[in-house]
């Protein structure tokens, strides 16, 4: 997306954000959303494991960029695994992919050889400090790796708004979040750096859901990056039924792209988190402390509630700004970048 100099000197600038994600169906859709947004400047897209391994996530979020044409985008894979802990996937939310239901175009965008983490480093350290976003919708583990190898990146960042635990409820355990337990020890790390952090967590992605209404109004605009998106909603309505007894899924990770976009779609309350790394019954449980004001130098906050009509508004809007897309073009302009 193009940004003018006038743009660059006021608040109207498009936000630079990287976004750090497992596609994943609702990976996939905060993909289309970062992209479609006029305000927001998709300055790479990192993968790492969590919903599947990272072979099929990666290969996922470059089927997802093929078929919206982000071919001038960097696109890079990270870690494999856990910082501590052996892999866990979720398969029965995601299915055998990670990204199960449509047909899956063969890529025309190739990855970036840099690792994730250095990836992350380089974009970040190559803009001025507060220019960068990190949105983050799986496990923490590039993120978290990332300020460990360059700490610089920490006060450069402008905030951290990621996808993850909750404060009253789990879906991974009774009380942990499926991002955040599956590599506790990344996410205690991120949490705990001086960057502002902002959780946007199940509290309030059960609110995100895909209704039959939000779904038919996706399938109106007939494009093929639509019709894609209508055939992921229609394998996560069946999982998310199944697995969760949910009536519509919960579309949770383009919630932390909205809130990029307008603070004001998603409504937040400052408040310390942490995260428990030795609980028998609540390892990976992003412990909340409502009991008074958030102190003095409190960097996290918690998302309580959403505009879902809003919400919806703007990602049927993103897909309809990405339109129709000719693979063969995407696929040339692949080969010209
Ligand atoms: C999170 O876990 C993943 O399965 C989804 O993509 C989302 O990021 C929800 O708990
Ligand atoms: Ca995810």
């Amino acid at each position: 997306m193009k940004v003018s100099m006038t743009d660059v000197m006021t608040d109207n600038a498009p936000r630079k954000i990287i976004l750090d994600c497992d596609p994943g169906h609702d990976d996939a859709v905060a993909m289309l959303l970062a992209y479609g947004n006029p305000q927001i400047d998709l300055l790479a897209v990192t993968t790492v494991m969590g919903n599947q391994t990272l072979e099929k996530v990666t290969a996922n979020a470059l089927a997802v960029g093929t078929i919206a044409g982000m071919t001038a985008i960097p696109f890079s894979a990270g870690c494999t695994r856990p910082l501590v802990r052996d892999l866990q996937t979720a398969g029965e939310i995601h299915g055998d992919s990670g990204m199960d239901g449509p047909r899956q175009p063969e890529s025309r965008i190739t990855l970036d050889e840099r690792h994730a983490v250095d990836l992350l480093i380089e974009t970040i350290m190559a803009h001025e400090p507060g220019e960068v976003t990190l949105v983050p919708t799986g496990a923490l583990t590039n993120i978290a790796l990332a300020a460990r190898k360059e700490p610089r990146i920490v006060e450069r960042v402008r905030e951290v708004v990621l996808m993850g635990g909750g404060y009253h409820t789990g879906n991974w355990s009774a009380v942990a979040e499926f991002n955040i337990k599956i590599d506790p020890e990344a996410a205690h790390i991120v949490f705990n750096e001086s960057w502002p952090v902002v959780m946007v967590g199940l509290d309030l992605t059960h609110q995100a859901l895909a209704t039959t209404e939000v779904v038919d109004r996706i399938a109106a605009i007939g494009t093929g990056p639509a019709k894609f998106v209508g055939e992921l909603m229609e394998f996560f309505h069946a999982a998310y039924r199944d697995a969760q007894g949910f009536e519509a899924p919960p579309v949770h990770d383009p919630c932390a792209v909205a809130y990029v976009i307008d603070p004001s779609v998603v409504r937040t309350v400052k408040a310390p988190v942490n995260i428990e790394l030795r609980g028998e019954l609540t390892l990976g449980m992003t412990v909340t402390d409502f009991r008074t004001p958030a102190p003095q130098g409190c960097n996290t906050s918690v998302a309580v509630e959403l505009d879902h009509e809003r919400f919806w508004e703007m990602v049927t809007k993103a897909l309809e700004n990405i339109g129709e897309v000719s693979l063969e073009a995407a696929a040339e302009t692949s080969r010209i970048g």
